[in-house]
């Protein structure tokens, strides 16, 4: 295929494919992301398609593999036999493990496969190599007939924390990460305006990111009061009601500590009370988090019906996720009902959805592509949902709404509310 259609994009490219192909070789002049984006769209149009990169075995070879599906790699240097060995012996796996049809060639007509020749690089796809090693063609005998497997079973990865068979009535809702800038506060603030539109003014939004909380920045709202005057207000509903904030969106907000000095005054424990009290004043009490697993959010997590657990796609913050559900498996604080929300999802990472999957031990419930639409909300102070409802982040963090109460759907009413007002 000439290299100039690359340039068109991997669509471009593939449209210029006429039958079905079985195999393609893909370089030896293409960079990571077009082999990438190539590697998907073939085997999006072909299903079972072989692919085999032509490219030096260099020492980022091994990202490659990890991050594009490919079968193996050959040497631009490679003979036309070694090349054709690969071929003949990809081909051959590829009917075996019943990826493809058989082509209805003669067996005999396959010559044995050199897989001495160091010319022929590493096949790195790791069930190919093992599958298709062929002590056969070694010995001189007869290669047996290829028997059609069915594919098997995709292996369910160990579950940290298994599918919920049954849930419970959702009153406290913890958003909880072991990073910052995962999409917490995001998060939390978007579950209260959604829900609002159902329960308008009987949703709290708690800021206990004690040191850090930015919800009234985030939502421009002025609040005289913060979580530490609430902790130590006494039990009256309609004075501790006078020291929140409230949003036009229909639902008050306890505001972090102004500065980080005065989350000291406020305790684990005195946060689990309030949260027990607000949940008898309210429908529902959302909690953002600080980071990681600290006193403030132990407390929160022991209150909590739900837990929501945003992540991002990098492998050192998905890692840290799992971590915390371990802990909060072995505390005994897994919370009845719980959301993980992959957030910041955006094509060609090298991470899908299953291996998050994999490495969480946790199924992924809502993913939030990443949106600079959410940056232009946050910096004018509107809950995303109702920023701009046909942007994608906005449809994924309704869904986190709606996985909450399935009948906040969104109207005109409410979305527009904000842009009569100004
Ligand atoms: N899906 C997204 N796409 C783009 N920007 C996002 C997205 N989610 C969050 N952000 C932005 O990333 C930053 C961190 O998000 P935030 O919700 O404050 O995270 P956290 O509370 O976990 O620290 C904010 O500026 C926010 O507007
Ligand atoms: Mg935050």
């Amino acid at each position: 295929m000439p290299g100039e259609y690359v340039t068109f994009g991997a669509k471009a490219v593939v449209d210029r494919v006429d039958d079905r192909p079985r195999i393609a070789l893909l370089g030896p002049l293409l960079s990571f992301e077009e082999t990438r984006a190539l590697s998907d769209e073939l085997s999006e149009r072909f299903p079972g398609i072989g692919l085999i990169v032509v490219r030096e075995q260099r020492s980022d070879l091994e990202d490659w593999v990890d991050g594009i599906e490919i079968h193996a790699v050959l040497s631009p240097e490679a003979s036309d036999a070694t090349s054709e060995a690969l071929i003949d012996r990809l081909d051959g796996w590829l009917t075996a493990s019943g990826r493809l049809p058989d082509q209805g060639l003669g067996d005999d007509e396959e010559e044995a496969l050199d897989t001495g020749d160091p010319e022929l690089l590493a096949l790195l796809n790791p069930q190919f190599e093992r599958e298709s090693a062929p002590e056969a063609a070694e010995a001189d005998e007869e290669v047996p007939e290829p028997e059609v497997e069915p594919e098997p079973e995709p292996l369910e990865p160990e579950w940290i924390l298994p599918p919920i068979e049954e849930g419970i009535r959702t009153e406290v809702i913890v958003v909880a990460a072991p990073k910052g800038g995962q999409g917490k506060t995001t998060t939390a603030i978007n579950l209260a305006a959604g829900l609002a539109e159902v329960e308008p003014n009987s949703v709290v939004l708690v800021d206990a990111d004690v040191q850090f909380g930015d919800i009234v920045n985030a939502l421009e709202l002025k609040a005289p009061y913060s979580l530490a005057d609430v902790v130590h207000a006494g039990n009256d509903e309609v004075a501790l009601k006078a020291l929140f904030a409230h949003h036009e969106d229909d639902f008050f907000v306890i505001a972090a500590p102004p500065s980080p000095e005065l989350a000291d005054s406020i305790s684990g424990d005195a946060l689990g009370e309030l949260l027990k009290r607000l949940a008898t004043m309210f429908r529902y009490v959302i909690v953002d988090t600080t980071p990681g697993l600290g006193d403030h959010t132990l407390a929160a997590l022991e209150q909590a019906t739900d837990g929501v657990f945003v992540t991002n796609m990098t492998v050192p913050s998905l890692r840290a996720l799992r971590k915390e559900f371990e802990l909060l498996v072995t505390l005994g604080l897994v919370p009845t009902n719980r959301h993980i929300v992959l957030n910041f999802v955006e094509k060609n990472t090298g991470i899908l959805r299953k291996d998050a999957e994999t490495i969480l031990g946790a199924k992924i419930d809502v993913e939030i592509p990443r949106s600079t639409a959410v940056v232009v909300a946050s910096n004018e102070g509107t809950p995303m949902i109702h920023h701009d409802v046909r942007d994608p982040a906005a449809k994924a963090l309704r869904m986190v709404v709606q996985r909450i109460d399935p009948t906040a759907v969104p109207t005109r009413k409410r979305i527009h509310r904000k842009a009569r007002a100004s």
